[in-house]
């Protein structure tokens, strides 16, 4: 005690020591459990990095088979969680919807809640939670077009199940595309880890408590809604669009975006850790034009996003101040072109990003960390006598 290093916004102070994410932000790397994101983003698929990261080692065909076919079995929801939605008002946030439809799978599932939960137990409650995720995702976005809920199929894959249940239909049978579930899979895996930020920062020190996964993960949805962290997707496109309707100016926005005296900064761009290009942007970037092309899309904030980073790069204060595109500033244009709102974008982070947060606090309880618990230095009144109420 006695001597506390003072380090707001946790810049240079590491919380904990982790096996599961390496990132350079000088270089521009990142790596799941060693393998480069590159290769995971162009080979893997979504189950399988969830795998490789929750269990530290890329799955054999038995163990992937196994991992998928306990998922599979585990994605319906209590129907009594379906009348979350009706108390929810029409237009209510999709983050909201989510962050506490997630903390309320704890409260139908009292069996999580018994304390010193076995390896196979946690395990358990891991798969239900991967597998209720989407089928919550889909049923919120169901819901704010006051569409009838789909429930799942156990005959598809862990994504396709997912495009089945938001794009599907009652009525008939939807096709579901190879592009549509292939970008899915693309982005679900480029969200799902990186190391100790916000959110991940977040499950782990709420689950230090001994709090259940689940309240756990619905703390860690709360952190990532922020316009900051994951709420930049939301705010990204919605900048485009303003860019768009204002005619398309870029250097009228990035003059505002480098005007101290204006609180507008550029959305999508700029991270605490990389100083250099964000790696998932890059990939990112390249899908754009490519699903945008095989789906037989134009979009115009797509060359807006592109004119923006162009004229930022060039530019002196993003340059002195290593300011890159994140991963946020392209992901929407995609989210939007496979038929998401922009309300969606956010929740479809959390859905990619839960294997993240779930290996973050299965390694916290691994490493039997103690609670997380910061000091601080005290800078207010010294001692006072209360005064009465009459006398202030
Ligand atoms: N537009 C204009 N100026 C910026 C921006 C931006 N997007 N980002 C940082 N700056 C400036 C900032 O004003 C500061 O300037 P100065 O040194 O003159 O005071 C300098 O760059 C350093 O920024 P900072 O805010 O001190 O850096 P930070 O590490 O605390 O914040 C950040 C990182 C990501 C919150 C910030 O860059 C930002 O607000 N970006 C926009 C929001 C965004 O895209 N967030 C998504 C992050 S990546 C994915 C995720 O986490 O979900």
């Amino acid at each position: 005690s006695g001597y506390i290093t003072l380090d707001i916004g946790y810049k240079n102070t590491g919380a904990t020591k982790s096996a599961i994410t390496f990132l350079d932000g000088e270089v521009g790397i990142l790596k799941y459990r060693g393998y480069p994101i590159e290769q995971l983003a162009e080979k893997s698929t979504f189950i399988e990095v969830a795998y490789l990261l929750i269990y530290g080692e890329l799955p054999n065909a038995e163990q992937l088979k196994e991992f998928e076919y306990q998922i599979s079995r585990h994605t319906l929801v209590h129907e009594d969680m379906k009348k979350f939605f009706d108390g929810f008002p029409s237009g209510s946030h999709p983050m909201g919807q989510l962050s506490s439809l997630i903390g309320a799978l704890a409260a139908f599932n009292p069996a999580s809640l018994k304390p010193g939960l076995n390896a196979d137990e946690i395990n358990l409650e891991i798969m239900k939670l991967i597998a209720k995720m989407s089928t919550i995702v889909s049923w919120i976005y169901k819901k704010s077009l006051g569409h009838p809920l789909i429930y799942p199929q156990n005959k598809y894959d862990y994504v396709t199940n997912f495009i089945h249940m938001t794009f599907g239909q009652r009525t008939e049978e939807v096709e579901i595309k190879p592009v549509v579930v292939n970008a899915m899979n693309k982005l679900l895996i480029l969200h799902a880890d990186h190391e100790q930020n916000c959110s991940a920062s977040t499950v782990r020190i709420v689950g230090s408590s001994d709090a259940n996964l689940y309240a756990s993960i619905s703390a860690g949805i709360s952190a990532l809604w922020g316009p900051l962290h994951g709420g930049a997707n939301q705010a990204v496109i919605e900048m485009l669009e303003k860019i768009k309707a204002d005619g398309g100016d870029t250097d009228k926005w990035i003059k505002k975006a480098k005007d101290k005296n204006d609180s507008f900064r550029l959305m999508g761009f700029g991270h605490r850790v990389y100083k250099n290009f964000d790696p998932r942007a890059k990939i990112i970037k390249k899908a754009c034009d490519d699903i945008l092309d095989e789906l037989g899309l134009d979009d115009e904030v797509l060359e807006i996003a592109k004119r923006l980073e162009e004229v930022a790069l060039k530019d002196p204060y993003f340059v002195e101040r290593k300011l890159y595109p994140n991963v946020d500033f392209y992901s929407g244009i995609i989210y939007r072109a496979l038929g998401f709102p922009t309300e969606m974008f956010t929740v479809l982070f959390a859905l990619g990003r839960l294997p993240g947060w779930i290996a973050q606090w299965k390694e916290m309880k691994e490493n039997k960390e103690p609670i997380g618990r910061p000091r601080q230095i005290y800078v207010g009144a010294t001692t006072r006598n209360y005064t009465d109420i009459k006398k202030r």
